[in-house]
């Protein structure tokens, strides 16, 4: 699948960078690196390193912000259709929907698009479409703020959710 595909290639050139700066830079620099980049179990995100969850901040102010609030809170009556008979943003905060989805899908809709990447076509949306303004790895720093907001316990509930769903894409692995 394209999203699979795209964030294992990115996986294989941050490890050919390690092997690279490795041969230079000597042993303790791999030990400390290959902690850094240790996911959980179908996770894409990393809501436990601090200067990720940083840059994810500043790029969510600057990029999502406007609609989703300052605070993550969301738009107001965001249950509710506006006055174009679409849905306003969502909060990001543990009040809104965000964490029932994995990061793969928050990641592809992000990237790709609702109507795209949750195959709804013709789907009318506000939700703009970043695959053109945003590296899949500033959309990683996003959420890896977003969730780094939620309380300890909806963090674990998702890490689960990643896990499952990792699971159910390659059975017995
Ligand atoms: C122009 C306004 C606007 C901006 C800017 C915006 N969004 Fe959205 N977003 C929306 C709207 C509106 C929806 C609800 C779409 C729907 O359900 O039809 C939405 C929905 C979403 C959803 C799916 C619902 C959920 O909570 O799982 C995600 C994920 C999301 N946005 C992430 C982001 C991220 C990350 C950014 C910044 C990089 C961003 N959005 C910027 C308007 C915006």
């Amino acid at each position: 699948m394209f999203l699979a595909n795209g964030v294992g290639m990115k996986n294989f050139r941050y490890y050919l960078g390690l092997v690279l700066l490795t041969a230079v830079g000597g042993v303790g620099w791999w030990v400390f690196q290959s902690r850094e980049i240790a996911a959980k179990p179908g996770a894409l995100f990393y809501p436990d390193d601090v200067q990720l969850v940083a840059e994810g901040k500043e790029l969510y102010g600057a990029n999502c912000a406007s609609c989703h609030g300052v605070n993550l809170e969301g738009a107001q009556n965001w249950k509710t259709p506006g006055e174009d008979g679409l849905l306003p943003a969502p909060p990001h905060d543990e009040t809104g929907h965000t964490w029932h989805h994995p990061d793969e899908m928050l990641f592809g809709i992000t990237k790709f698009g609702l109507a795209e990447f949750a195959n709804l076509e013709n789907y009318k949306t506000n939700m703009p479409i970043y695959k053109d303004s945003m590296s899949d790895e500033e959309i990683v720093a996003v959420f890896s703020y977003i969730k780094s907001t939620w309380p300890q316990e909806i963090q674990n509930g998702h890490d689960e959710m990643n896990q499952r769903n990792a699971e159910a894409k390659s059975p017995g692995a």
